[in-house]
């Protein structure tokens, strides 16, 4: 079979971490006889160097008629100065938004490799950890209205801004009916996390997320307010399965999440929509600072590449390879500068890193 994939590789080591990638997927291609048609189109920083804008029309049109969408990574201080629409990380908001990808997933685990990379006490992680966070993507705060003005009446205030958190049911019905389906193939356990004793727009969350809670009664359903789940995670990792939870919230803790695994340089993740149509992108950022070091992972990226051919192309047997292929590698005592490492591990960088990968499938 022949696949269409949008590569939008992005800026500083977006570039590195695609290009390692692309040689994993050609070397899956090889092996399970696919052909996988990459069109590498402009995005972030380096859309903006290029054209001007940071989201170029093509770039939307062209991931659109795509089979799948592979990004790196976007931004970097050399944009700082951009005006705030024609950021790198509007690019991020915009192409999220016009591909409708509302449900994004966001893996945190501890791989057996390392699982003494984590900054928690190990007796906290004892027998690994698998936490699913499933973040709304195209609402809430991010893409409520924005305001800003000056004080009017007198210097008194001074300057004045607003963004508004507003959900509908029909946004949170989506979201939750992703992460209760996703629950049933796991440990059958959702914890969603809002602010409910505060906000308006998280009791109307609460309330249809329990709604939905009903179609499926082999799941049980757990409520956080988000303060207290940000020190539950820290605290008891474990007893989480699946988190579901709003934009800024999922934006937060899943950072928090990723540090508690000690390997964001491993974690990919997945950006959805209604079928089979997504974009998929490691957790991290840019990382500029080490930009045409050769120091970066590439594994995330991969690992991302992996999930695109599971949930997306239907390619389970050849996204089984790739995560075998890390794994092995990891095994063989490999390891990237970002893990730690021990005098028995050979540490190899970017390009050897994806060398060995693609030789391992
Ligand atoms: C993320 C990022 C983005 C977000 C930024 C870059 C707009 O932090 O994907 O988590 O806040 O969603
Ligand atoms: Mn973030």
């Amino acid at each position: 079979m022949r696949y269409n994939i949008a590569v939008l590789a992005g800026d500083g080591i977006g570039p590195e971490v695609i290009r390692e990638t692309l040689k994993v997927m050609d070397k899956v291609g090889e092996k399970f006889g696919h052909e996988f048609v990459f069109e590498k189109l402009l995005i972030g920083g380096a859309a903006i160097d290029e054209t001007g804008e940071c989201l170029p029309k093509k770039t939307v049109e062209k991931s659109l008629g795509a089979d799948a969408v592979l990004l790196g990574a976007v931004g970097g201080p050399k944009w700082d100065p951009q005006p705030a629409n024609n950021r790198p990380e509007k690019a991020l908001l915009g192409i999220r938004k016009a591909l409708n990808l509302y449900a994004n997933l966001r893996p945190a685990v501890v791989f057996d490799e390392l699982k003494d990379a984590s900054p928690l006490k190990s007796e906290i992680l004892q027998g690994g950890l698998d936490i699913l966070i499933v973040r709304e993507l195209t609402g809430g705060i991010y893409f409520g209205e924005h305001g800003y003005r000056k004080d009017s009446a007198g210097a008194e205030f001074g300057e004045i801004a607003y963004d508004i958190e507003e959900y509908s049911q029909m946004e949170i019905r989506r979201i939750a009916r992703v992460a209760f389906d996703l629950a049933m193939k796991r440990n059958k356990k959702v914890t969603s996390v809002d602010k409910a004793n505060v906000l308006e727009s998280s009791r109307l969350w609460r309330r249809t997320v329990a709604e939905v809670a009903a179609d499926y009664p082999e799941v049980e359903l757990d409520n956080l307010y988000v303060d207290n789940c940000a020190m539950q995670l820290v605290r008891a990792p474990k007893q989480f399965d699946v988190i579901l939870t709003s934009n800024i919230f999922g934006d937060i803790l899943s950072d928090e999440a990723s540090q508690i695994t000690g390997s964001i340089g491993m974690l990919p993740s997945a950006s959805l929509t209604e079928g089979s149509f997504g974009m998929y992108e490691p957790v991290h950022g840019s990382a500029p600072d080490i930009a045409g070091t050769g120091k970066a992972n590439p594994i995330a990226t991969i690992l991302s590449a992996a999930m695109m051919l599971r949930y997306s192309l239907g390619l389970s047997d050849e996204a089984d390879a790739i995560e075998a292929a890390v794994d092995h590698f990891l095994k063989s005592g490999y390891r990237t500068f970002d893990l730690q490492a021990s005098p028995e591990h050979k540490v190899v960088g970017t390009e050897e890193t994806g060398d060995l990968i693609a030789q391992m499938i």
